[in-house]
């Protein structure tokens, strides 16, 4: 496996799959990576860089995990051909401003991410945009776990075709720990009490996954957020494509939450059974 820490070595590898990620690679990541090996194309590039433009002040961007050594085991075992470790002067250079594309709307749905985390998506985008340009990947894999951010990409992508041509993004589904908490590089924070709350999250998402009507669902979301003594951001039923609300349509929906339990905030969502 190569390790590639600047810009310029990277494009002879374009053509590939690209894998963006943070780094304090766990199962989820890794699943992403084997998701990228078994669409058969080569050569399969992990990029790790802490994003500074995605984090608010006062976010965790100065204490978020950094973990390379167990990170490159990690990504080697798991089939990656290269793995992308850049500093911030390699995405960011002094001389060079990168731009922040025009965000898509699904990326300011009111009462999602944006409403909480304002700015965060433009940082995700300038990044993502700045490494499919970096790394001309044809194929790019993202979790299902960041469900808005996988359909802001999507829709970026799809804003750009000439830009990107041929790439196509790969979704993964979430991997989840044995008693259905989703994996995530944040989950270290949480103290043994803290962890057992954090079941709230994918105990309300499962009940919403089979309640109808939404109305009914987000109500049970919420007082099964409520019942593990988390704050919650949001906790609604929306299209699964475009994150609106939800019209009455026979179009898939999708359960989505954002919860804080201590320092940490826990995302997660589901996909709802059709009522017929
Ligand atoms: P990060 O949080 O490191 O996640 C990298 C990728 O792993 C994302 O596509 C995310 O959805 C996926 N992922 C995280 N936990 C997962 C899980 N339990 N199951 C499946 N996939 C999971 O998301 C980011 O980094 C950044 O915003 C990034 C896209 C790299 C831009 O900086």
């Amino acid at each position: 496996m190569e390790l590639i820490e600047h810009a310029d070595a990277l494009a002879p590898l374009s053509g590939g799959v690209l894998v963006p990620t943070m780094g304090a690679l766990h199962a989820g990541h890794v699943a992403l990576i084997s998701a990228a090996v078994a669409t058969g194309v080569r050569p399969v590039v992990v990029s790790i860089f802490v994003n500074p433009t995605q984090f608010a002040p006062g976010e965790d961007y100065e204490r978020y995990p950094r973990t390379l050594q167990s990170d490159l085991a990690a990504a080697e075992a798991a089939g990656a051909d290269a793995v992308f470790v850049p500093d911030v002067d390699d995405i960011y250079p002094a001389a060079l401003p990168v731009p922040v594309p025009p965000l898509p709307a699904v990326a300011t749905e009111p009462g999602l991410e944006d409403a909480c985390r304002p700015g965060h998506f433009a940082g995700v985008t300038q990044v993502v945009a700045r490494l499919f340009d970096l790394a001309g990947p044809i194929r790019a894999v993202f979790g299902e776990k960041d469900y808005q951010q996988l359909r802001v990409i999507e829709a970026m992508a799809r804003a750009h075709p000439r830009r990107w041509q041929d790439l196509q993004i790969v979704p993964v589904p979430t991997v989840r720990a044995d008693d259905g908490l989703a994996l995530s590089s944040r989950n270290r924070y949480l103290d043994p009490p803290e962890r057992d709350r954090a079941l709230g999250v994918i105990r309300a998402l499962r009940a919403a996954a089979e309640t109808h009507p939404p109305e009914l669902a987000e109500s049970v979301m919420l007082a099964a957020l409520r019942t593990h003594d988390l704050d919650v951001d949001y906790a609604v039923v929306r299209d699964a494509s475009t994150l609106r609300p939800v019209t009455g349509s026979a179009r898939p929906t999708r359960g989505l939450v954002a919860a804080r339990v201590g320092s940490v905030r826990l995302i997660d969502n589901i996909a709802r059974s059709v009522h017929t």
